[in-house]
């Protein structure tokens, strides 16, 4: 990846306490940029004020709702670059409580939009969306001209909010773009709770020395995508005048089963997998096989993924070991 020069640039992330958010934080940082972060810390969500351990001092943190259109106008003002990653991100928070999905996901994104519309319309605007999105795999590999069926409201949601973006790019000409991730993990991601994965929480409960709960077989196919990867994937899209009106899948170049994702879990960190029937709220919002292409991000911007998954969870171990008391506490 080329070495890029953020020495004068201003970057605006919002939910940047969160797991993505705060990794694109920790990395802007250190390429000199000036970091501002908005995120209101939603309970309901995998922020955590320690993503930003080592950074307080060298961030700017705006504890604001994006659901707030003034506040939402003052931050944008004067940035170069945007990552939209706040977002209510629980698929089963989002079937309990469809429309605060709805004003989060949609009202939120839109509001981020046409604040940048009218007070930074040359801004740079990078959202990120979910691989979640195209539900059922009607060939394979999915790539982003794959018809999108998403079987829960927060991937029906993140489907709208995406085309509003692209919407804005194209009618207003701003320089906009999606990234779409699939299963990222590692280091400031909520690893307590299930809503937000199964990956995540699995390495949480095998630093626990917990069992590993397989729903059925396991074999559903997945990419996974090591944070780091998914932060350089960014940071190229940022840095590339190609990237404008584009979608992108940035997703790993290897895939796995969903039980060999466990069992190497296991192997590298600890805890055991054990098999159980599915439960019946979880069946319904299942998409089987999601084997996705990064084809596209690869042959547009200088990016490729460097992390395999036993190195990204050896990593991601030795992270939480000495923080676990911030992460489960
Ligand atoms: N984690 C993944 O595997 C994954 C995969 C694909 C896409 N994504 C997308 O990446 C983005 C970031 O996801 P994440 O995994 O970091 O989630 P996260 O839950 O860790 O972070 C989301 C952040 O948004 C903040 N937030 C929520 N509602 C807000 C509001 N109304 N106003 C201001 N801030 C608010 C939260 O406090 C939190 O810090 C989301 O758009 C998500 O859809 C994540």
């Amino acid at each position: 990846m080329s070495s890029y020069n953020f020495a004068s640039q201003k970057v605006l992330i919002t939910g940047g306490l969160g797991f993505i958010g705060s990794n694109i934080a920790q990395k802007f940082v250190k390429l000199g940029a000036q970091v501002t972060i908005y995120d209101m810390l939603d309970p309901k969500s995998g922020g955590n004020i320690h993503n930003i351990s080592g950074i307080e001092g060298s961030v700017q943190v705006l504890k604001q709702d994006i659901r707030n259109f003034e506040s939402v106008c003052t931050a944008i003002s004067g940035q170069d670059i945007i990552f939209h990653c706040a977002a209510y991100t629980s698929h089963p928070n989002s079937m309990k409580d469809p429309l605060m999905d709805i004003e989060v996901n949609c009202k939120g994104t839109i509001n981020v939009l046409e604040a940048a519309r009218r007070f930074n319309p040359d801004v740079k605007f990078i959202h990120i969306g979910t691989s979640t999105q195209i539900g059922k795999m009607h060939y394979q590999p999915i790539d982003e001209l794959h018809p999108e069926f998403p079987v829960d409201i927060y991937s029906a949601n993140k489907s709208v909010s995406e085309k509003y973006v692209s919407i804005y790019g194209h009618a207003y000409r701003m320089k906009t773009a999606v990234v779409r991730f699939a299963n990222v993990f590692g280091p400031r991601s909520n690893i307590r709770s299930p809503d937000f994965g199964f990956m995540n929480y699995f390495i949480g409960l095998a630093l626990q020395d917990k069992d590993l709960t397989v729903f059925g077989e396991g074999k559903q196919q997945r990419n996974v995508s090591y944070i780091d990867d998914c932060v350089d994937a960014l940071v190229a899209v940022s840095q590339s005048e190609r990237s404008w009106g584009q979608v992108f899948f940035a997703a790993s170049d290897e895939q796995c089963t969903v039980a060999e994702i466990a069992e190497a879990i296991t192997r590298e960190i600890g805890g055991r997998v054990r098999y159980v029937d599915w439960p019946s709220d979880r069946q319904v919002i299942e998409i089987g096989d999601s084997v996705v292409t990064n084809q596209k991000i690869k042959s547009f911007v200088d990016w490729k993924p460097q992390w395999d998954l036993a190195r990204g969870l050896k990593e991601a171990g030795l992270y939480f070991r000495p923080n676990l008391k911030r992460y489960l506490g």
